[in-house]
């Protein structure tokens, strides 16, 4: 799907754009908006409002045929009441005229909505919203299938018309968003496919890929490098299976060389079995996605580097198999993490929070001035906060309160949500053991807040957060799928840092 800016002005009027649909959008009561009134010179759509065929209301729509302007056909979008857009009404708006434009028999259109037009969001809110909207009806994932379906039908150029006067930041949000869009189909990409694909050692390589096309660092160490750093309960994740696992560091060095660099850590569990612990075999398929975590990573990786963003990123990734087998952990085992902490594991199926903490420990070295780790944590955040919010944890005091407030706002914006739950002293004594420095699990109470504090443990030395999407990452049912979520929450968050020169620390 190619996208572009057109703008419009009174020399270049949108009634002249030759195209072969154009989407404006209409109100309740019978009012154009102000788009709709520079093609309406003939009546043809105050005629269309006034005969009932469309109401209005957010996401109804309507395409006209006979147009008496340049463009074959005028799709007209409902938007509610004039002067009440919220960015609610605009998404269901957009995902309209992205369901219309899929199955249209024109090849280009034009997306003439007020975009500034939208109540506490600017016109670079809305033109994400409605390029993430259209890639989302465009992605496919058909990487397995023996016949691929051939995309004949449907709109596949698409300019968003912009008043002249805005047009040039238009253009940068546009880059921005479609930069946006790379890096969440690299994640859904890397999330759908299966776990016999989809190895540590093709994470890796795809952390390899994006190096040699963005002009990124990539380091990826082995079995025998992580022993050398101690990485024992990483490794111990590692026990049962055969396949190799991989510590990847990927870096994306666009600020200056003394700025302390964001470190993004993902989870990168490739298949899930759960362990010795086993999981029950309904559903165990989708523990394929049990990497969304660190596909997260690299998708906002790629979208930063195509951006060519003025920061200092470095995305760390643990990457390995959980399986059961004669050399698997087993629950009681005691490790010692590259911490020099000692974890009893009475629960090999918490196995995120012991590849985790490494890396966390790991990451120290580069100074962070935040570090966020992004994992499919927690069943337990899918019962508290369901398919709607990414579960947020930070320490409580200024420093964390502030990164929290980032990443809140960042989600807040692209509507890419988390919701904040708490770390506190009273939740860390869930993790007494009577054998090592603490237990992997805390009990049934309040899972993704003990695993929250678990990883706490390991991040004293920086500013941290930790999101759990174990409730957003992917689709279960009918429409199985990764979301690409938290890519859009990450990346408004470092392109927010950019803006404002925020530091958490
Ligand atoms: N990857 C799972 C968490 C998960 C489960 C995410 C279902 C999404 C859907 C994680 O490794 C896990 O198994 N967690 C256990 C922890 C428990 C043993 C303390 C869980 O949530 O049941
Ligand atoms: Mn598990
Ligand atoms: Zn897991």
């Amino acid at each position: 799907m190619d996208f572009s800016i057109k703008s419009f002005d009174a020399k270049n009027p949108l009634s002249t754009l030759k195209t072969g649909c154009i989407a404006v959008a209409v109100f309740e009561d019978g009012k154009l908006s102000r788009e709709a009134k520079l093609l309406d010179a003939k009546g043809v759509i105050a005629a269309a409002l006034k005969s009932g065929d469309i109401s209005g209301k957010p996401g109804t729509s309507l395409l006209l045929r006979d147009t008496h302007i340049a463009a074959a056909r005028i799709l007209l979008i409902g938007l509610g009441k004039e002067g009440d857009t919220t960015d609610k009404h605009f998404n269901v708006a957009v995902h309209a005229v992205a369901r219309s434009f899929a199955t249209l028999g024109a090849s280009d259109a034009v997306l003439a909505l007020p975009f500034s037009q939208v109540k506490h969001r600017d016109a670079g809110d809305t033109i994400r919203s409605s390029v993430l909207a259209l890639r989302e009806h465009a992605y496919r994932f058909d990487a397995m299938k023996s016949k691929k379906e051939a995309m004949s039908h449907g709109v596949k150029k698409i300019a968003l018309a912009i008043p002249a006067a805005e047009a040039a930041a238009a253009k940068t949000a546009l880059a921005q968003s479609v930069a946006l869009a790379n890096g969440m189909d690299l994640t859904k990409d890397l999330g759908n496919l299966p776990a016999n694909i989809c190895t540590p050692t093709y994470l890796a390589n795809t952390a390899k890929k994006l190096a040699k096309d963005f002009k990124l660092d990539v380091e990826v160490l082995d079995r025998k490098q992580m022993q050398a750093l101690k990485m024992g309960s990483f490794l111990s994740v590692t026990n049962g299976t055969a396949e190799a696992p991989k510590f990847i560091v990927l870096k994306h060095l666009g600020g200056k060389a003394k700025d302390a660099p964001v470190v993004l850590v993902g989870k990168g569990i490739t298949f899930d079995s759960g362990g010795i612990s086993l999981k029950p075999g309904a559903g165990m398929d989708e523990m394929k996605y049990d990497m969304c975590g660190a596909a997260s990573v690299l998708g906002t990786l790629r979208a930063i580097a195509e951006i060519g963003l003025k920061l200092n990123v470095i995305g760390v990734i643990p990457s390995c198999e959980n399986m059961p087998s004669g050399t698997a952990t087993k629950p009681g085992d005691v490790v010692t993490s590259m911490s020099g902490q000692t974890i009893e594991i009475l629960n090999t199926d918490a196995e995120g929070r012991l590849i985790l903490c490494d890396a966390l420990t790991y990451v120290e070295r580069f100074k962070p001035a935040a570090v966020v780790d992004i994992a499919t944590l927690t069943g337990a955040c899918i019962t508290a906060l369901g398919h709607h919010n990414s579960g947020l944890f930070t320490r409580h005091d200024d420093a964390h309160d502030a990164l929290a407030g980032e990443l809140l706002a960042a989600g807040k914006s692209t509507g890419d949500t988390a919701w904040r739950l708490p770390i506190e002293d009273s939740y860390q004594e869930q993790l007494k053991s009577n054998f090592a420095d603490m237990a992997n699990i805390g009990g049934a109470p309040a899972g993704s807040i003990t695993a929250a504090c678990f990883l706490e443990r390991y991040t004293k030395k920086y500013t941290w957060a930790h999101l759990d999407i174990a409730g957003t990452a992917w689709k279960s049912g009918a429409a199985k799928g990764a979301t690409g979520r938290p890519v859009p929450l990450l990346t408004a968050f470092l392109l927010n840092r950019v803006g404002s020169k925020k530091t958490a620390q």
